[in-house]
């Protein structure tokens, strides 16, 4: 009975209490449509706990993120995912991985060969040179023969180690490459249901601590594990030739350490994946006390973040604490078990040189290989380390790669009437949703069979309470996400099968966030339309009644806007991504609460302005202040995702509904603010 077997055993019911965590019915969403995926590629797509969650989907992505031990059977499949993904990498690679082998071959086997070398020298080369110089004659040639072969196989050896730790180190850096720029392409397809669960501070602990570990073994693990490997058979088959009794005592020496490699699998297995979860925790707790430090300094959050961060970074200090106690101890093992062979030889060998069934030259060989042939288990034993460790930053970033977007592209996608081909298409921007039914997880619909049409050219106002649904309804139309059941079309074709340049070519969303990509401030106008000329982005930002305040910045429209000086108020930054999406020319414009940055008088500016932006487009505006609201041909009072008013502003008013209610209260707070 194994070690192993054993343990897995005792695991599955830990595991089995964890069920409710790592079975978060939140996940359901991203888990559905990817079990296709799943099982195509893991081959196991069985449920064995009766949810209907497959093994692949339960150890995948956000599912997967804190799980600290697996059942068996996910166990096998997470391994394999890390070792196909692995292979994946190794492809492009493979003639210069090979090549790597062929000298890592040669050059150990020069220096296995030196030991050899040396038992000729003793037992052949020296007789020769004493009788030689008893007979009268140069033992020269003798000397430069052996002389020779060591200094040539020993040239060969360090030549060649050269060039196989170059090649090694091109070869690594390549596959990290290509794995970097992986998950950075499918970091960012993946839909954002995704990125709203696992978190920012998960990607970048993907991207940068977990490839940080794959680099380090890649670097130094594989061509010590290689080299090593094929030293130790070099070696061991040597002391075979030499002398098979002391090959019987390596062979009896190689148990215990064969048992002790595998408890230092098993026991620092866990602890490395423990460490993987706990580094990426006080990465996460960084990167959101970094990105919300205006919070954090508002609410006077230091203390307690110190407090979280120091336990998380504690319990990281933990882990690799336990798990470099599990190495120390698996290296001082080896150590041991290497001396007291090599004193087991000495004293076996020393015996039989006296009885004069052993040369001298081969003792001294066999004890030069028996010294060394556990050299190389030490650096398995650091090369097992970082593989365990990379082990678990693979689970991670392939269960990462093997999440899959939620939204996808249409394999066909339908063409806009009027279109030759996908991609080309200009809408006029006739909006319908029917019956259409949408949740962001299975417990809870947002909207429920809703109905709207939204004729071409029309500007619709969408009012209502905090959480009412106004920001979902429009979301849907920019398609961040796809509707649970029923349909919503543009100029009567399925969103969803539109394809992605034509949708976001005829629908653009502007938010109150206005989120600015360093560079200039062209660029950031330009990210609609990139070939735009400077003549039309500037006519742009003329339209919106940007030009003026970008004309004072230090370098105008070259200003970058992520140095110091180019930085913009939130109401400047809303100026330019109305800039942006004027120039983007859509047929459909979705600004959801895009004023609320503005003071009054620029709002009253960009009033003018944003009557330019919408124009004879479909526009859907999202508005807590109801100025805007006054250039909209209609207005949707939007309660618990349902429609309740529809109509003209003026009738709306006239009705006395809620939007009256609304309206009167805004113009209340209108007189007070002009007191
Ligand atoms: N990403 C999300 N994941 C899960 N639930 C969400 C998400 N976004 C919104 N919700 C929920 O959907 C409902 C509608 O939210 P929505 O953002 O559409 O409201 P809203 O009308 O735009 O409100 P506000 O005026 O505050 O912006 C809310 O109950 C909210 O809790
Ligand atoms: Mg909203």
């Amino acid at each position: 009975m194994s070690i192993r077997s054993r343990s897995a055993q005792e695991r599955t019911p830990k595991h089995a209490a964890q069920g409710p965590a790592v079975q978060d019915p939140s996940a359901g969403e991203a888990g559905a449509s990817a079990g296709a995926a799943g099982v195509a590629a893991g081959g196991t797509g069985a449920s064995a706990d009766g949810t209907g969650a497959s093994v692949a989907d339960r150890v995948r992505g956000v599912r997967a993120e804190d799980i600290l031990e697996y059942s068996a059977e996910e166990r096998r499949h997470v391994r394999r995912r890390s070792w196909r993904l692995l292979r994946e990498l190794a492809g492009p690679v493979k003639g210069q991985l090979a090549l790597v082998m062929v000298l890592v071959i040669v050059s150990n086997a020069a220096r296995a060969a030196l030991p050899l070398i040396i038992a000729w020298a003793i037992d052949w080369g020296l007789p020769q040179v004493v009788g030689a110089v008893e007979a009268g004659q140069s033992p020269l040639p003798t000397v430069l023969l052996v002389g020779g072969a060591y200094v040539g196989a020993a040239l060969l050896a360090g030549g060649l180690l050269g060039g196989y730790l170059w090649l090694t180190a091109r070869a690594s850096q390549q596959m990290l490459l290509n794995l970097r720029l992986r998950v950075f392409r499918h970091t960012q397809r993946l839909s954002l249901s995704f990125h709203e669960k696992y978190t920012s501070g998960r990607v970048i602990s993907r991207q940068t601590s977990d490839l940080e570990t794959l680099r380090e073994l890649l670097d130094q693990g594989v061509a010590s594990l290689v080299s090593g490997t094929v030293f130790m058979v070099f070696t061991a088959v040597s002391i075979l030739i030499l002398d098979p009794i002391g090959f019987l005592i390596l062979c009896i020496a190689f148990v215990p350490v064969l048992i002790l490699v595998r408890w230092y699998q098993k026991a620092s297995e866990d602890v490395y994946r423990r460490s993987r979860v706990s580094s990426a925790k006080s990465i996460v707790h960084f990167v959101e006390t970094m990105t919300g430090m205006r919070a954090v300094q508002a609410f006077r959050r230091q203390r307690a973040n110190d407090a979280t961060y120091t336990r998380l970074a504690t319990d990281y200090r933990n882990d690799m604490v336990e798990s470099l106690n599990y190495f120390g101890i698996l290296q001082t093992a080896l150590v041991a078990i290497g001396n007291m062979t090599v004193v087991a030889m000495l004293i076996v060998g020393g015996f039989r040189v006296l009885d004069g069934q052993l040369a001298v030259g081969v003792l001294v060989a066999l004890l030069l290989a028996g010294r060394r042939v556990f050299q190389p288990m030490e650096m398995l034993a650091m090369f097992y380390s970082s593989l365990q460790s990379a082990t678990a930053a693979l689970e991670k970033v392939s269960g990462l790669l093997e999440e899959e977007p939620t939204v996808v592209e249409a394999a066909e996608p339908a063409l806009l009437p009027g279109a030759a081909k996908a991609g080309e298409g200009v809408a006029s921007g006739r909006i319908e949703f029917s019956d259409a039914v949408f949740g962001y997880g299975p417990e809870k619909t947002v909207l429920s069979r809703f109905d709207l049409t939204v004729p071409a050219g029309q500007t619709v106002a969408v009012v209502g309470q905090t959480g009412a649904g106004k920001s979902t309804l429009v979301k849907l139309i920019a398609r961040f996400y796809d509707l649970s059941s029923g349909s919503l079309t543009l100029d009567g074709v399925e969103l969803s099968q539109l394809s992605q340049q034509d949708l976001r070519r005829n629908v653009v969303m502007v938010t109150q966030e206005a989120f600015l990509f360093s560079g200039s401030i062209a660029e950031n106008i330009a990210l609609g339309r990139p070939d735009a000329s400077l003549e039309e982005i500037q006519a742009a930002a003329r339209a919106v009644g940007a030009h003026e305040f970008i004309l004072e910045l230090p370098e105008g429209y070259d200003t970058d806007v992520s140095k110091r000086g180019g930085r913009l108020s939130a109401g400047q930054r809303q100026l330019v991504s109305f800039a942006r999406a004027f120039l983007a020319d859509p047929a459909v414009l979705i600004l959801d609460e895009a004023t609320s940055s503005l003071d009054l008088p620029s709002e009253r500016l960009v009033q003018q302005g944003l009557e330019r932006l919408l124009g004879n487009r479909t526009a859907l505006i999202i508005a807590h202040r109801l100025s805007t609201v006054d250039i909209a041909d209609r207005v949707l009072v939007v309660h618990d995702g349902q429609i309740v008013e529809d109509g003209t502003p003026a009738e709306l008013i006239a009705a006395g509904g809620r939007f009256a209610a609304l309206h009167q209260a805004w113009e209340d707070s209108l007189v007070s603010e002009e007191d």
